[in-house]
Order: C-alpha cells, then sequence, then structure tokens
C-alpha cells in the first residue's frame, strides 16, 4: 500500500479531530446539492452561502427542477450572491445534464469539466465529495495553503507557476480518504491558513511548513508581479530673476492639471519661445518621481537672466523663489524649488 506524505496524513487526521463536519452540503453525497454548495462557494464564504444554499434548494430540488426553471427564477434566487454568471452557468449546466445526461449527474472529473462553470478543481472537489474519487483540488485557498507549506515561489496566476502547483497537489493526494483529505484543504485555508495573519499554533503542518521556518508567511504566494512601468524623462528650466522663479500654470487636464510648474522642454526652444537670453545655464542633479503609469526622470536647467525682460504669455507668472515652494506645486518640483533655494541661501 502506498504511504501518504506527511502533510497529507497530518491533514486528514486534523480534518477528522478539528475539521467542519456540520456544513449542509457535508450530509449528502448527492453530485447536485454538492455542485451547487461547490459553486455558490467559489467566490463567497461559507457563512454567506448557507441560506442562499436553502432556500435554493427548497425551490430547485434536483437538477430537473432546475433545468426546466426559468433563468429569471434562478437568478431571483441569487440575487445578493454577486458574480452573476455563475447563477447563468448552473442553469446551462442544469440543462446540459438534462439534455447530454438524461437528467444524470456524470460521475467522472473528465465528464464534470466538460460542463458549464465547472472547471479544474470545482470537478474535482464534485467527485471527490460526491463519488470518492482521487482528484486535486487548487482555488485560491488551496494554493495558498501549498505555496506557504512548500515555500513555493512564484505568482500563482502565472501559468508555469499554476502548472507546477496543480502537479504538486496531484502528488500530494491520499491513497484513500480523499473527502477527508479535501475537506481537510479546504479547512485550512479557511481557520489556520488564512491569507492575512495565520494562526500557525493552531495549524496541523506548521511544523514542516516552510513559510513558518523562514518567517515568510506575509510573503508567499507571492502577489501578482507590477508591470514594468514606462520610464520617461523631461526637462525643467528653472529661470531665475531678481529673485524669482518663472512658473507656468499647467492646463486644468492631464498632468500636474491647473499646478505650476516651471517651463518644460529643451532649454534652447523654451528661452526663444519666450524670447529669453541667458547669462548662465547650468544642469541641476536629476529628480525621479513615481506616477502610477510611469516613471519620470525631471532634469533641472537653472538658468540666471540677461536683462528683466517682461514675459507677456499669460499662465506665466514669476513667484518669489521663498515662496515658490508653497505656490501650489506638484511635490517633485517643490523638491526641485527648495534644492535651488537652499543652494543660494
Ligand atoms: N469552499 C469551497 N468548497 C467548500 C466546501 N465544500 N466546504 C467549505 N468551504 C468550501
Amino acid at each position: 500500500m502506498a504511504i501518504d506524505h506527511p502533510f497529507t496524513e497530518r491533514l486528514i487526521a486534523w480534518q477528522k479531530v478539528a475539521g467542519r463536519h456540520h456544513l449542509p452540503w457535508q450530509k449528502t453525497r448527492d453530485p447536485y446539492r454538492i455542485w451547487l454548495s461547490e459553486i455558490m462557494l467559489q467566490q463567497t464564504q461559507v457563512a454567506t452561502v448557507i441560506p442562499y444554499y436553502q432556500r435554493f434548494l427548497d425551490s430547485f430540488p434536483d437538477v430537473m427542477a432546475l433545468a426546466e426553471a426559468p433563468i429569471e427564477a434562478v437568478i431571483e434566487h441569487w440575487a445578493g450572491l454577486g458574480y452573476y454568471a455563475r447563477a447563468r452557468n448552473l442553469h446551462r449546466c442544469a440543462q446540459q445534464i438534462a439534455a447530454v445526461h438524461a437528467g444524470n449527474f456524470p460521475n467522472s472529473t473528465e465528464q464534470l469539466i466538460e460542463l458549464a462553470g465547472i472547471g479544474r478543481s470545482t470537478a474535482a472537489a464534485i467527485s471527490a465529495f460526491a463519488f470518492g474519487e482521487r482528484a486535486a483540488i487548487l482555488d485560491g485557498n488551496v494554493k495558498r495553503v501549498l505555496c506557504r507549506q512548500f515555500g513555493a515561489e512564484g505568482f500563482p496566476g502565472a501559468t508555469a507557476v499554476d502548472r507546477s502547483l496543480w502537479t504538486l497537489a496531484e502528488s500530494l493526494l491520499p491513497a484513500s480518504d480523499i473527502e477527508a483529505y479535501t475537506q481537510g484543504l479546504m479547512d485550512l485555508g479557511a481557520t489556520p491558513g488564512t491569507r492575512s495573519r495565520p494562526r500557525c499554533a493552531d495549524c496541523p503542518v506548521s511544523a514542516d511548513c516552510v513559510a513558518r521556518r523562514d518567517g515568510r508567511q506575509s510573503e508567499l504566494p507571492a502577489s501578482r508581479p507590477r508591470p514594468a512601468v514606462p520610464e520617461r524623462s523631461a526637462t525643467f528650466v528653472l529661470i531665475l530673476h531678481d529673485g524669482r522663479l518663472l512658473l507656468e500654470r499647467r492646463p486644468p487636464s492631464g498632468i500636474w492639471g491647473g499646478l505650476l510648474v516651471p517651463p518644460e522642454g529643451e532649454v534652447n526652444q523654451v528661452l526663444a519661445n519666450l524670447g529669453l537670453n541667458t547669462v548662465s545655464q547650468r544642469s541641476l542633479p536629476p529628480l525621479k518621481h513615481a506616477f502610477t503609469h510611469f516613471r519620470l526622470t525631471l532634469q533641472p536647467v537653472l538658468c540666471a537672466l540677461e536683462t528683466s525682460s517682461a514675459v507677456a504669455e499669460s499662465g506665466m507668472l514669476w513667484v518669489d523663489l521663498d515662496k515658490a515652494a508653497e505656490a501650489g506645486v506638484p511635490t517633485p518640483i517643490r523638491k526641485l524649488i527648495r534644492q535651488v533655494a537652499s543652494a543660494r541661501d
């Protein structure tokens, strides 16, 4: 006889004494009832599901009753559970079972997975609980449990990570007691193995848990990687004259809308557009600033004016350098202004 993995053995023993045994869908081997519970539990917590589950069964006691009901009645019973595609798929699935399987639930994972709204993990849960089939589940909670226990790196939503977690899940299946094992995985994810602040002291597999050993419970599973943000760079021309800085009011929409910002663009172009001549130009150290969708490197160039040439352009104004940092300028510009002001002190 095959020997189970220690994780599997401990989980089954724990489930039998400390797991959940009185959930309404545990009192049956009726695949219809088990299927209904699994669909409801896909995105909804147990406590919310229970009353819906009971009302649903009162109105639609078996798969034929559901197949024959109008979709509106099904949706009505779903109202408040959210993710209504589940209700539409549920109805469609009942009709598929009526039409293709003569009203009898198919009794294998391979057949269940062909039906509307039943993915690989849900098919496995149904066939484990209803038929005792040795099939691996892998929903979000189980992924979390396995990533922590075995120190699996990478974002579980990534194809390669998902594939290796499925392989791991398959390799852990017990020789017998698939029901207690499957329920144990769910119970572990629900109680000690929560997403935030897991209760490792109450966990039956914490002794071998890689995340716990390394103090990485909050890092595993890895979060979705942030998409690389584009890098942009822009030159800002800090034009100084008589202790005042030239600022421009940005148009109301777009980046820094409505705020005061030094003129942006290639230095000589900016000066030519404004009709200004400088006595000196000096590049200052660049400054990086992170926006939500890109990172900006600000290249400041400090210019001293030759003469006090009036700037007639609308939207341009001279602001005392000492007051400019507080004059409604964006954060990185404020930093630049402070740098310039302190260099002059
Ligand atoms: N989550 C998904 N399926 C479940 C089940 N059968 N019992 C408890 N929680 C679940």
